[in-house]
Order: structure tokens, then C-alpha cells, then sequence
């Protein structure tokens, strides 16, 4: 992939619309989410590794809200070659280079990217399911719904991966937690503006919920095993296994 630094958010703004995944933040995607989940590569890693232990032949495995295809290729490249790789996501600038990127590379599970919303895709016949940081940008009302359809798409002992960023009950925890995560930004070259900018839009379309929300969602979906498998200050990954 070619990487062209973010600068999204770097000039001042009259007005701050809503976060879009638009051609513009498509653009400069993967260095955005390098600079700005703490511990993002270390859950690349994670999900080959899972990968690698969790598809089932035949079967496929899902990356719902794939953007560029990061973790699509992870799943790809360490699953059996008779699996199906199937990338679900609705931004039309995304899918495009999705596609692109994963021409480029050969591995021999069959790929399909669709564009698509998660909550109209059907999950079937999967024994691996990522869905990393976008049941966050989901109506919280249809979140339930959304991982209970996974569940039952999924084969016996199938695994998902489920990345959020998470909120904190505890108003101090929550702010040292937000404080860190804006120190990690800066570390990594982002102004006290285009953190502030990126802020304000995100803020109207990604609504974060409790870690104890997510595992709640998960057990009464059927989920038997919830494990923690990546943590960093307010991003967490949970591995559900069903
Ligand atoms: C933060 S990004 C995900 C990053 C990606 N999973 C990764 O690991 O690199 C969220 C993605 O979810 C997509 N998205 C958000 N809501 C969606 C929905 N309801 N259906 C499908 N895709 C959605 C966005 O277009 C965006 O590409």
C-alpha cells in the first residue's frame, strides 16, 4: 500500500461536519489509523495469528468494515487456501482501494470485497469474523442485533475479533484514558488542533459504549469464551469464541 501521511484535520475549520469515510480520509487511511490507535499493528499480528488457528477449511472468514483491507490480508494469508475471504464495507472510496490492494497480493483464498452495510450482510458458514472498530460507528440500538447475527453465522468454535474504542464508567479513568490517547496522537506528529478538529467530528458518529457493554452483547449472543487478546489505554480487542 502507498502510505500518504494524514493531514486531514490540519487547517482550521469554520465549521465541523460529521466524520466520513470519504475519499479524502481513504486516501491517507492507513497512516491515520497507524498515528492513531494505539497498539494497531501489534492487532494485525493478532489476527493473523488467530487467524492462523481459528479457520476451519471450507468455511469463510469475514472482515466486516474492512477499509483498506489491513486485516483482510491478515486473514488471508494465514487461513487455509480452500477458506473464502469476504470484506464488507459501505464507503464506496474504501471498497476501491480495497480492491486494488488486494490484487496485489497473491495468497490462494479466494477474496470478494462488497460494498455493502454490515447490518444487510448475511454471515454464514464462518469460522472467523473481524470486526475491527466499526460496530462503534453502528446505531447503538441495532449493535445487539449485530452480533447476535454474527454468532449465529458462525461455525462451532469459530472465532471473533472485536475491536472497539471503549468509555470508562469512572469520570477519572475515562479522562486520563483520553488524555493518554491525545499524548499518543501528539507523540506521533498530530497538532493540538487537528487532534481538537478530529475530536469534534468524530465525536458525532462514534459513540463508544463500556467494555462490559461489548461482553454482555457477546455472551447473550452465545459466545462461550471472551477474552481480552489486545488492550491498549482505550482501544481493546476481544476474542469471542463460539
Ligand atoms: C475505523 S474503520 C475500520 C478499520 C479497519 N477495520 C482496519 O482494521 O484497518 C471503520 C470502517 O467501517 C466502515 N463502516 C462504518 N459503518 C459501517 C457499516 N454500517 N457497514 C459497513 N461498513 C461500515 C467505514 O467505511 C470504515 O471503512
Amino acid at each position: 500500500m502507498v502510505t500518504r501521511k494524514d493531514t486531514v484535520f490540519s487547517l482550521p475549520r469554520g465549521r465541523i461536519d460529521e466524520f466520513q469515510f470519504d475519499a479524502q480520509v481513504a486516501d491517507v487511511f492507513e497512516n491515520m489509523i497507524q498515528r492513531s490507535v494505539p497498539g494497531y499493528n501489534l492487532l494485525l499480528d493478532m489476527i493473523g495469528v488467530l487467524a492462523g488457528k481459528y479457520a476451519q477449511a471450507g468455511t469463510n472468514c469475514y472482515d466486516l468494515g474492512c477499509s483498506l483491507g489491513a486485516s483482510t490480508l491478515k486473514l488471508r494469508q494465514n487461513i487455509p487456501s480452500d477458506c473464502n475471504v469476504i470484506g464488507v464495507d459501505n464507503s464506496t472510496a474504501m471498497v476501491e482501494k480495497c480492491r486494488h490492494n488486494l490484487q496485489l497480493d497473491h495468497s490462494q483464498a479466494s477474496v470478494k470485497i462488497i460494498e455493502k452495510n454490515v447490518q444487510d450482510t448475511v454471515i454464514e458458514n464462518a469460522s472467523v469474523v473481524v470486526m475491527n472498530f466499526t460496530l462503534q460507528f453502528i446505531d447503538n440500538g441495532d449493535r445487539r442485533a449485530v452480533i447476535k447475527c454474527i454468532a449465529d453465522g458462525m461455525t462451532q468454535g469459530g472465532a471473533l475479533i472485536l475491536s472497539e474504542k471503549i468509555k470508562f464508567e469512572d469520570p477519572a479513568r475515562q479522562e486520563l484514558m483520553t488524555e493518554l490517547h491525545h499524548e499518543f496522537k501528539k507523540y506521533h506528529g498530530y497538532s493540538d488542533l487537528e487532534i481538537a478538529q478530529k475530536r469534534a467530528s468524530l465525536e458525532k458518529v462514534l459513540i463508544p459504549k463500556t467494555i462490559d457493554q461489548h461482553i454482555d452483547w457477546l455472551k447473550t449472543a452465545g459466545f462461550s469464551s471472551i477474552e481480552p487478546c489486545v488492550s491498549c489505554l482505550n482501544f481493546v480487542s476481544l476474542l469471542a469464541i463460539r
